[in-house]
């Protein structure tokens, strides 16, 4: 127990996934962190650029795996800035986009700790970019859309529908296990014709992506192990993928024969 330095906490977003694309802010903030509780989805070699005797503490959510729950994760973060001084909360992406960073923040800050909160590259924008998918495109698309397509009782949400009616770009996370049932859902909305990309451990080094068209999403589905954390792009900014029109052209081929 230290019980020296002063107790603070900075949730730091980690970026989608490969180490290069934390912010300058976050890797110093790792670099003076006294203690460090990480998540899923982070690159492990981060926490080699911490002090090497700080305690790292993995308090990570996975596909209902949960290592630690919510409310206890809360509590280890005010034991550790009392007991150590500056804890860092690393976080996948950015900390305000789906990662419950407000109760955190909420909670710590009733114990009178300071909390600053450093931004992170979100994996909804980074992910697609990495494959070559821009999420806006003149005369393709004028606006995005990131959203989750479930609701926690597992009904879809009504923002998915109201994304299936527009003409946005539809970014959707924590979406891979649901994936058929998501894209059924959207085409009753958009043609079948509109493409979809499915982007898996995005700006990693296993990163997989499969592109095809709402109507081919069973096929498309074969090619995922659902076990890995996807983002899941609708509209037609998703043809600008490299393997989008090459895939189309080998249907049309097969399709002749
Ligand atoms: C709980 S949300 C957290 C999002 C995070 N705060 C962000 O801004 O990227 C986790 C979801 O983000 C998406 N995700 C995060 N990192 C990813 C990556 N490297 N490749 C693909 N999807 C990713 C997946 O949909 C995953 O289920």
């Amino acid at each position: 127990m230290q019980y020296t330095n002063t107790p603070i906490v900075s949730l730091v977003g980690a970026g989608p996934g490969a180490i290069d694309l934390i912010t300058i802010r976050g890797l110093r903030a790792i670099r003076k962190a006294d203690a460090i509780l990480y998540d899923a989805l982070i690159d492990k070699s981060l926490l080699d650029e911490a002090p090497a005797n700080i305690p790292k503490i993995y308090v990570g959510k996975r596909c209902g795996k949960h290592y630690a729950k919510q409310e206890e994760i809360n509590s280890l973060l005010v034991d550790y800035a009392l007991n150590y001084g500056h804890v860092v909360r690393l976080k996948g992406g950015d900390p305000f986009v789906f990662g419950r960073a407000s109760e955190e923040i909420a909670h710590v800050e009733s114990f009178g700790i300071p909390v600053t909160v450093i931004p992170g590259v979100s994996s909804a924008i980074a992910v697609p970019a990495n494959q070559g998918i821009p999420l806006t495109q003149m005369g393709m698309a004028s606006s995005f859309w990131v959203m989750t397509a479930t609701k926690r009782d597992g009904s879809f949400s009504k923002d998915l529908i109201l994304a299936s009616k527009s003409s946005a770009t539809m970014v959707i996370l924590m979406g891979v296990r649901k994936f058929l049932a998501i894209a059924n859902e959207i085409s009753k909305y958009r043609g079948g014709l509109t493409p979809v990309a499915l982007i898996q451990n995005g700006t990693l080094h296993h990163e997989s992506c499969s592109v095809d068209t709402l109507a081919n999403a069973e096929s498309l589905f074969k090619s995922v192990d659902i076990s890995q954390p996807g983002i899941i792009v609708v509209g037609h900014v998703a043809s600008e993928h490299p393997s989008f029109f090459e895939d189309e052209i080998q249907r049309v081929l097969r399709s002749a024969m």
